[in-house]
């Protein structure tokens, strides 16, 4: 492939992903001379690809042995807990060296949703989930994807929406991107069943387009109360938009990474969706990094 055609299909990639600029922090030396056409750079479609998630990052340059210690990183037990669970309004004051980002969480709630924050279980949840007519795409949707998982977990994913295998079998994660999701939850050796998965929208929207923004608002109260029924110690937000929903902001994942932020008070680390992974390895350094950090939250 020529040049000019990589680097044609590498930025269509980031602009898919939401990134409106270009960074090329996490972009390998090989990667970029791959973009730019330089000989004697194998094609990455022609390296073998491999299927288990340490050997891929380590092949990527991250380095998955068992909790490997970070030293650019403070240990979270000496991070000071100084923004304490609450609202938005909780203070932005730092966690020790790692940067404390965007406290959201509202304290005015519609009263439209009121009926939503007084569902008593995450089984009440899915019950008006499956019936839910508050937007559209329960039209489309062949089946509700309310959320699984413990549900007394203190590990929380949050991704966007369900895509095709889930819309299927009304469980989020199952597909390509699921598949990697379980393996970077099982390098820091928690499984499925120890961790509640959830996205943001809880019907698939069409052809997998973006959720629009009024499907977020009338979708999100159900997942604020997954978080107050779950109350889990740590939430990963996995990609740009689920990201930017939770958030309510635009920067962009590669600042918005690296940081400890607060949604409904509890600590939130972003990192990259794992079908981003799937078309860029290049990210699944970072990617370990953001998942270490979220681990020494959980353990702390
Ligand atoms: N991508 C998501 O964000 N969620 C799923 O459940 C599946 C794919």
């Amino acid at each position: 492939m020529d040049a000019r055609e990589s680097l044609r299909r590498y930025l269509e990639q980031r602009r898919e992903l939401g990134e409106s600029e270009l960074v090329l922090d996490t972009l390998s030396v090989e990667d970029a001379l791959k973009l730019l056409g330089a000989a004697n750079v194998l094609p990455r479609e022609e390296a073998p690809v491999s299927t288990d998630w340490r050997a891929a990052l380590r092949a990527a340059g991250g380095v998955p042995e068992a909790r490997p210690s970070m030293p650019s990183m403070p240990a979270v037990r000496d991070v000071p807990a100084v923004v304490a669970a609450g609202p938005a309004d909780a203070p932005r004051v730092p966690l020790g060296d790692i940067p404390a980002g965007i406290a959201m969480g509202r304290s005015n709630r519609a009263p439209g949703d009121q009926f939503i924050y007084e569902l008593a279980t995450l089984e009440d949840i899915a019950a008006v989930v499956a019936k839910c007519t508050r937007c559209d795409l329960y039209r489309t949707a062949l089946n509700p994807v309310p959320g699984t998982g413990n549900p007394n977990a203190d590990f929380m994913v949050v991704g966007e929406a369900p895509g095709a295998d889930e819309d299927q079998q009304g469980v989020p994660f199952i597909g390509k991107a699921g598949q990697l999701l379980t393996k970077i939850l099982a390098a820091i050796n928690l499984s499925r069943d120890d961790v509640f998965i959830a996205n943001v929208l809880k019907h698939r929207p069409p052809g997998n387009r973006n959720p629009l923004p009024d499907e977020v608002t009338v979708c999100s109260p159900y997942l604020v109360r997954q978080i107050e029924l779950v109350k889990p110690k740590v939430i990963l937000a996995l990609g740009t938009f689920a990201a930017q929903t939770l958030l309510e902001t635009k920067i962009t994942i590669g600042k918005l990474r690296g940081q400890v932020h607060r949604y409904h008070g509890v600590p939130l680390i972003v990192t990259y969706h794992p079908a981003a992974l799937l078309r860029n390895p290049a990210w699944k350094r970072p990617t370990w990094e953001d998942v270490q950090l979220a681990d020494r939250i959980l353990r702390q």
